[in-house]
């Protein structure tokens, strides 16, 4: 498994700018937005597949490179906070579809439970899917999508996941059960403490972005 934290100076101001516990909800869901914008692009380099041909601009005859649209691009945000970080995804992307997932941790036992599945029964053939969920803290909520993800034929190659912060737990099991998955972060945080919640981290995603 690959970990990327981009070292850009945009990505580190939208993480601080979560990170501050003043930041109101409307401008957190913002940076989170941007976060996800940036997250993505990363992402996105080398593996998007691309069709070339030529073109005629105004001014001549031009060689020309686009998204090839024939290829299935697919957006899963975990609802909620997932949807905040998504959400730049139609715009960075030239043809992409969203499938919902829903998960909910419980508080005591800190255990996901899937409450939404719009996932499609069997994914497309070659499908590139980017998996968005902003906190990766005890990792079972990113490693139950995963499982639903494998069990509709989607391979670990074909899953980038996008994540604000991540956790040495999360990342602990993603590296022993899925091999090959590649991960993109904002920032990995040190600690996970006995509420499940990251830290220093940014506090509760889902609720800063919609409650
Ligand atoms: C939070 C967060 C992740 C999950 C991470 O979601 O957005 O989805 O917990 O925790 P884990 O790695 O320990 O499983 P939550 O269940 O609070 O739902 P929400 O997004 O609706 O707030």
């Amino acid at each position: 498994m690959l970990v990327f934290v981009p070292p850009h100076p945009l990505i580190k101001h939208w993480v601080s700018v979560l990170r501050n516990e003043q930041t109101p909800s409307p401008i957190f869901r913002n940076a989170m937005a941007e976060l996800g914008r940036l997250l993505m692009y990363e992402a996105s380099r080398d593996w998007l597949p691309t069709v070339t041909g030529e073109i005629q601009s105004p001014m001549g005859v031009a060689s020309v490179e686009f998204i090839d649209p024939r290829e299935p691009i697919l957006v899963v945000p975990i609802l909620r906070a997932g949807l905040a970080l998504a959400e730049h995804a139609s715009s960075i992307l030239p043809a992409t579809k969203m499938y919902h997932l829903g998960l909910s941790r419980d508080e005591e036992t800190l255990l996901p439970t899937v409450y939404l599945n719009k996932l499609p029964d069997k994914f497309p053939e070659g499908s590139r899917v980017f998996l968005v969920d902003p906190m990766l803290a005890t990792g079972g909520t990113i490693v139950a999508s995963l499982d639903l993800l494998k069990e509709r034929g989607v391979d670990n190659k074909q899953i980038k996941v996008i994540s604000a912060v991540a956790a040495p737990p999360a990342l602990q099991k993603l590296s022993e059960k899925f091999p090959g998955l590649h991960v993109y972060t904002g920032i990995i945080d040190p600690i996970v403490n006995e509420k499940g919640f990251i830290v220093p981290g940014l506090g509760d995603a889902g609720d800063r972005s919609f409650a």
